[in-house]
């Protein structure tokens, strides 16, 4: 591993910490599936308990942070300047079906801006992170975004409304555009790992609506520090309307056409 600063440092043994209750929670998960009620209650709870140690080991080596969290929403904190934007389990219908594929999402936020991020595949041992100004990384490896330019070549990353949720018809417009013009579109259900995907390199490029801040914060910054670009899909800023869109900057503004157009 490189060496990281302290602030990531902190970070990362925060999820790691708070990885280790998910991964014996997922074991047991997956024997809940014959079930009738289903391990809902269950995964609920380990959703919590991911989240109250990312709490209490965030809080405890930077005292005063403010936070925004899914379960616990906003918390104030003295110091105003920096706010952490934490999913403590981002791909949760994933979990719940036994699929290995959800993250740990943490960001941290100064004066606004997106400084830090790391994204836990607690499953794969996969860490994406990234620093402003520092790159982004996958456990000790260097990523970068891939350099695609033609939208023929490209695979995308995209996500669908929850059932009960409005926008079903423009995410099946959007979708038909896009597979009619690119290689494939993916639905793989953790917004983080998508954007961290695109970071890597094995997805061209990413764009969903109605998403939440925590399910992005982290996700942008390392997509951003891999070389490529997170934008709002109409232009305005994604962490308050939740539709985002990312590739690199040949592939981004292709995408963003391909999908108002729809
Ligand atoms: C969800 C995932 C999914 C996205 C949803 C999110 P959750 O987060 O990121 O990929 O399509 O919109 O809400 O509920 O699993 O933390
Ligand atoms: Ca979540
Ligand atoms: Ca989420």
């Amino acid at each position: 591993m490189p060496q990281t600063s302290p602030l990531l440092t902190v970070m990362i043994a925060a999820a790691r910490k708070a990885s280790r209750s998910l991964v014996r929670d997922f074991g047991e998960v997956e024997n809940l599936q014959v079930s009738r009620k289903g391990p809902a209650d269950f995964v609920s709870s380990a959703d919590h308990k991911a989240e109250q140690t990312l709490f209490e080991e965030l809080s405890r080596v930077r005292p005063g942070y403010g936070f925004l969290m899914e379960e616990r929403g906003n918390v104030e904190g003295t110091d105003k300047t920096n706010r952490w934007i934490v999913d403590p389990l981002d791909g949760t219908l994933n979990f719940l079906h036994g699929l290995p594929h959800f993250a740990i999402s943490i960001a941290l936020e100064r004066e606004g801006v997106l400084i830090a991020g790391v994204v836990y595949n607690v499953i794969r041992d996969e860490l994406f992170w990234a620093e402003k100004g520092v790159g982004a990384f996958l456990n000790d490896k260097r990523i970068r975004v891939a350099a695609r330019n033609d939208m023929k070549e490209a695979v995308f990353a995209t996500g669908s409304p929850w059932v009960g949720r409005p926008g079903h018809e423009v995410f099946l417009r959007e979708m038909e555009r896009v597979m009619a013009v690119s290689a494939g579109v993916r639905r793989w259900g953790a917004a983080s790992l998508d954007l961290c995907y695109v970071a890597a390199g094995r997805f061209d490029g990413f764009w969903e609506r109605n998403l939440s801040p925590w399910d992005v914060a982290a996700g942008a910054v390392i997509v951003r520090e891999a070389g490529g670009l997170v934008k709002e899909l109409d232009g305005g800023d994604f962490l308050k309307t939740g539709a985002v869109v990312a590739g690199n900057e040949k592939l981004l503004p292709q995408l963003t056409k391909t999908v108002r157009g729809a």
